[in-house]
């Protein structure tokens, strides 16, 4: 069990690469907090795991909502070791200048003004504890950007350097924080990063990726998983990309 004791908090956990990680988390000891937007969702992943983990409806976006998450571990859990800021938007596959503000406020809310509520929160919880982890859900996106994702690829080129400065930062307290940059997976983003879902646009998503097939929720509970336990102790700032080659 490379998580016992550990209590984490997985944001967009009731769907995709997020109930991937509370799934994998939870079966190497963790207790998990599955926070999500869907209510319904969030409640059917914590359910199957069992009494080892607790569903929490909180928007990412809004500080409030966070407060709640990280007090739902505490309470519920007695600390809190391991925060995922996973829950993402975005605009559909298409023209910078087709996407309207609104759109574009929210996807900077839920995909960086939550890693400023996550840490806000989070941060004071660790530093009593005397540590802790945050890993943050980037994407190959912020690395090696492509046409018609652009304001979603700016947003998660955000995650990335927020990751590294975060970390050099939070260093001296202990609190590592690191980055995952998963390449294209089948969860329920798919189809906004595609556009139009025929077997040519898929084939031209696969032909990028040298090993030849999407990322999966597992692919990407495992890197998790090992950023997060122990055998990670000295990584903190780094970004570990999840692409089957994709970012070479
Ligand atoms: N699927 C891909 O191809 C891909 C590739 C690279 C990175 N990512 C990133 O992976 C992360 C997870 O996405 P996914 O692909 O598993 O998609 P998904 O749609 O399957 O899951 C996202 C979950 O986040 C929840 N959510 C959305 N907004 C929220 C909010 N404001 N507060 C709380 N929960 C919220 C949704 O309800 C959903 O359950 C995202 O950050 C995404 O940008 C996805």
């Amino acid at each position: 069990m490379r998580l016992s004791g550990k209590v984490a908090v997985v944001t967009g956990g009731g769907s995709g690469f997020g109930e991937g990680i509370a799934r994998r988390f939870a079966e190497e000891g963790a207790r998990v907090i599955v926070a999500d937007l869907d209510e319904a969702a969030a409640g059917r992943v914590a359910d199957s795991i069992g009494e080892t983990a607790l569903a929490v409806r909180a928007d990412v976006a809004v500080g409030e909502d966070y407060e709640a998450i990280v007090s739902a571990a505490v309470g519920a859990f007695g600390r809190l070791d391991i925060l995922i800021n996973n829950a993402g938007y975005t605009h559909r596959y298409g023209s910078m200048l087709d996407v309207d503000e609104a759109t574009f406020d929210r996807i900077y809310a839920v995909n960086v003004k939550s890693i400023y509520h996550s840490a806000i929160h989070a941060v004071p919880v660790f530093r009593a504890q005397g540590g802790g982890v945050i890993l943050n859900i980037g994407s190959t996106a912020g690395i090696r950007p492509r046409p018609n994702l652009t304001w979603y690829n700016g947003s998660k080129g955000a995650v990335l350097t927020l990751t590294q400065s975060m970390a050099v930062e939070l260093a001296p307290d202990k609190v590592r924080v690191c980055a995952i940059a998963p390449v294209a997976g089948e969860t329920g983003m798919l189809h906004r990063f595609m556009g139009n879902d025929t077997p040519e646009r898929r084939a031209q998503f696969l032909a990028s990726i040298p090993l030849g097939r999407l990322s999966t929720p597992r692919d990407i509970a495992n890197a998790a998983l090992y950023l997060c336990s122990d055998e990670a102790d000295f990584l903190t700032g780094v970004c570990l990309e999840v692409d089957g080659g994709r970012c070479v």
